[in-house]
């Protein structure tokens, strides 16, 4: 891990689209549960998202998504608002339990029906769908079955895989099996800071697996059913930084980097789990049959990056198993955002370069980057100089990278209004577009006035 240093970007922005090549596509992320409200209309089922949320303390100041930005109403303004901005590619995820409101079995015809809107939309209005099959909302149903954790997800992951693909892959081309699994089953099945609030060992190492089994089995149904679609999954991921130029933090650093940046990817490219630096992680092997060594690997057509920051990792004697802890951005002094992380632009620089490494990365897109800033409404305007700079400082080091000869063709930011940051609430805004959770009224803040007109500028 040798990285690059930031030096302070003083001239302004002068990139165009086309600076980045013909092929690269610029969009907006966002995810179903975070955007959609319309938690119980028609036969939907439950997520576990909507328990997990009904938990008393469990997210900040017990917010919820059950209404959200109404995107389930409000789409077609919504998307139209995306096409008056420039925006040509929206990554949205499906709701599992509006599909099949029991995980398995039964498919809901108005679920379909309103994918069936959107999708449609989206093609009308000239924008192209990138569709997320799992951004962390598992059906309750299945989660009372064990979720993540019972080996059975690999079948009911296979079955909704080829019901979303026979409903919507005659128009929707680029798909993403997993949104970042190590979050979903790191803050969800260890940490308990996620739905569905799991603790333990115990739980984490077979969700892991099973996520692993299921990012190639979706991947594998995909091809077969739509051979001519882009398929793709995405990881979290951010550069490691020892905080101290000590052995022991530079060892502590590099266990980060195994679990946070390289443990979902390396199995998928047939490089097995990275237990050298992170010897628990070999008690995975409980859970892997004699086949599954093959099912975990596919080729993907693309790796969807998503980055924020950067993490600053230290020796700690009292963190089980890893011996190893992040500095958070508030104890180092250093420019962050709402969400405590830093402001460190080269870190999406150097994960494009870590993530082309790989042979078999064929092609990255940025699927997610984006900030939460503290937004204000002053006189209908919000002026989110923070985030507009975050965004131009974040597309030069993208552009850099491509330029070294980095395959990177896309660039998404996360997201398009205001939504529900998970744990977080309604606390952080990360949108282009503000939104007042009170009338639904949609102010696209000057970040999205930038972002138009950067992408009208062609
Ligand atoms: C990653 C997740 O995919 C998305 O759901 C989340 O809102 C953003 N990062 C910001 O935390």
């Amino acid at each position: 891990m040798n990285f690059t240093e930031p030096k302070p970007t003083i001239k302004a922005f002068s990139l165009k689209p086309q600076d980045f090549g013909e092929d690269f596509e610029f969009g907006v992320s966002t995810a179903a549960y975070q955007i959609e409200g319309a938690h119980s209309i028609h036969d939907k089922g439950a997520s576990i998202w909507d328990t997990f949320t009904s938990k008393k303390g469990a997210i900040f100041k017990n917010h919820h998504g059950q209404i959200t930005c109404d995107f389930y109403n409000k789409y077609e303004e919504d998307i139209l608002l995306m096409q008056s901005m420039n925006i040509r590619n929206f990554r949205f995820s499906l709701a599992w339990s509006r599909i099949i409101p029991n995980g398995f079995g039964a498919v809901s015809k108005s679920g379909i029906d309103y994918y069936n809107k959107v999708i449609d939309f989206c093609l009308k209005c000239g924008i192209t769908p990138w569709v997320t099959l799992y951004h962390w909302d598992l059906p309750q149903a299945l989660q009372d079955k064990g979720g993540w954790t019972n080996r059975d997800i690999v079948n009911w992951f296979e079955n909704y895989v080829q019901v979303c693909a026979q409903h919507f892959g005659d128009r929707v081309k680029h798909w993403m099996v997993l949104n970042e699994p190590m979050v979903f089953t790191g803050a969800g099945y260890f940490l308990g800071v996620h739905a569905p609030g799991d603790k333990g060992l115990k739980n984490l190492l077979p969700a892991i697996h099973h996520a692993v089994l299921c990012q190639g089995i979706g991947g594998r149904v995909l091809r077969k059913l739509l051979p001519d679609a882009q398929i793709g999954t995405t990881f979290s991921c951010s550069q490691i930084t020892p905080y101290r130029n000590t052995p022991r933090d530079i060892l502590a650093a590099k266990k980060a980097d195994a679990l946070l940046n390289r443990l979902f990817i390396e199995p998928i490219l047939g490089l097995g789990y990275p237990t050298e630096h992170v010897p628990v992680l070999k008690r995975i092997e409980h859970y892997i049959n004699p086949e599954d060594e093959n099912n975990m690997v596919f080729d993907f057509d693309f790796i969807g990056v998503q980055n924020y920051t950067r993490e600053m990792v230290k020796h700690h004697w009292f963190v089980p198993y890893l011996r190893a802890k992040i500095v958070p951005a508030s104890k180092r002094k250093v420019k962050s955002t709402l969400m405590d992380w830093e402001v460190f632009p080269p870190s999406i620089y150097n994960m494009i370069k870590q993530f082309n490494q790989y042979e078999g990365v064929k092609k990255i897109i940025i699927t997610e980057n984006g900030a939460a800033f503290p937004d204000t409404l002053i006189n209908g305007e919000v002026n989110d100089t923070d985030r507009k700079h975050y965004l131009q400082a974040h597309l030069e080091q993208v552009h850099k990278a491509k330029k070294e000869g980095a395959n990177v063709d896309g660039y998404f930011v996360w997201t398009f209004t205001d939504n529900f940051e998970w744990a977080e609430g309604y606390r952080t805004r990360f949108g282009l577009v503000y939104t007042d959770f009170k009338t639904q009224e949609r102010i696209v803040k000057s970040s999205g006035k930038w972002y138009q007109s950067f992408l009208g500028n062609q």
